[in-house]
């Protein structure tokens, strides 16, 4: 059963993507209903972003973060066929979640009924968050210390966006991929290869969100203001955006002593089509191996990888056995990418 792989004198194992599921809202916002709101239009958003939909929360109930990562793990838990209590850690990216306390993923491991008082955290790396909680699950398993891991990216940015800013709202929307990660058999072909984290702090103010933290709590003037939202320095990071990427794939492919191409499927994080489609030309990748959906979604933050990534899967483009690159950057400024076979 477990694979346990001799590593000199210590025992190590292997992990492996198991099972994937998404939720995404019923509500769909089209770039025409978004002119409808601000000063805007289909044709600019698409041209400078790749952007045509966004899906949008119900803000009444139902889809709130752990809603659509509760829904999202049935999905997950039917292709690694597995029960919920099968799952040993529960690691819960994002932005938005439901409440200040409890951390989401304690909500969420309640909403599945494990009952196996397994551990759970969140962890907020922003857009960078579902490859950053691949990566630590991956070493959790590695070192035998968790056997099943459920990796979530859930956000509800309608919530954090000013609607009536319109060089934020038209970019972001709301949705969930999750991943389960388990110990992959001796000599197994699906694996992970290498990882990659990192996180440059001077870049902190290209997209922020200061007020509402313990520094400074929202007041009714913040409110009046209205800067208790979002705030993005759109042209930074861009430019830091497409730099990024290109050198998280390169330090992952160096890593695992592979080449691009070793790698059939690249899914980038979802912020910009122009983004992805400088970062090929960065890579010298053709653009038939970036996985993209931002056409549909925008951009959901933690959840973008998992969506695109599942997506793929469900429509055969992604085949077990296939080579594929995560590779993500959001505010922080974090980054991060994963090299595995799935
Ligand atoms: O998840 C990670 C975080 N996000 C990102 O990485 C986003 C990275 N940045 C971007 O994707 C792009 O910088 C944006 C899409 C945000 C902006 O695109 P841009 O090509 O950099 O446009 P810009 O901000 O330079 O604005 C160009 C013009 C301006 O007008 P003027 O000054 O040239 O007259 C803007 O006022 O477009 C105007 N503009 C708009 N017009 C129509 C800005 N937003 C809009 C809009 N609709 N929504």
């Amino acid at each position: 059963m477990k694979a346990p792989q001799t590593i000199g004198e210590d025992m190590s194992y292997n992990s492996k993507i198991k099972g994937t599921g998404i939720y995404l809202p019923e509500r769909i916002m089209t770039n025409f209903d978004l002119e409808k709101m601000v000063d805007t239009n289909d044709e600019w958003i698409y041209e400078r972003t790749g952007i045509k939909a966004r899906r949008i929360c119900n803000p009444d109930g139902g889809e709130y973060p752990t809603d659509m990562a509760e829904k999202a793990t049935w999905q997950a838990l039917r292709t690694a066929g597995m029960e919920p209590n099968d799952i040993d850690m529960i690691i819960f990216a994002s932005v938005t979640p439901d409440y200040k306390l409890p951390n989401s993923a304690s909500v969420l491991q309640q909403k599945l009924g494990i009952t196996n008082k397994c551990t759970a955290f969140d962890i907020a790396t922003a857009c960078s968050g579902f490859v950053y909680g691949v990566n630590m699950a991956d070493s959790f398993i590695k070192t035998g210390m968790a056997k099943n891991v459920l990796v979530v990216g859930s956000e509800m940015l309608s919530r954090e966006v000013n609607w009536k800013d319109r060089s934020i709202c038209i970019l972001f929307g709301d949705g969930c991929g999750v991943a389960i990660l388990g110990q992959a058999e001796e000599g197994e072909k699906s694996t992970i290869h290498s990882t990659h984290l990192g996180t440059d702090g001077s870049g902190a103010e290209f997209f922020d969100q200061p007020i509402g933290g313990a520094v400074t709590p929202i007041e009714e003037h913040h409110l009046k203001e209205e800067s208790h939202y979002m705030r993005m320095k759109g042209g930074e990071m861009f430019k830091v955006a497409t730099r990024t990427l290109a050198n998280n794939a390169k330090v992952c492919l160096d890593k695992a002593g592979m080449t691009l191409n070793d790698v059939d499927w690249i899914v980038p994080h979802q912020a910009n089509i122009r983004i992805i489609e400088t970062t090929a030309k960065l890579l010298k990748a053709p653009m038939e191996k970036m996985i993209v959906n931002i056409e549909h979604y925008g951009n959901t933050s933690a959840a973008t990888v998992p969506i695109a990534f599942h997506e793929a899967i469900e429509d055969g483009r992604i085949k077990r056995g296939d080579t594929v690159l995560f590779d993500a950057f959001g505010a922080g400024l974090t980054f991060g990418a994963t090299l595995l076979t799935y």
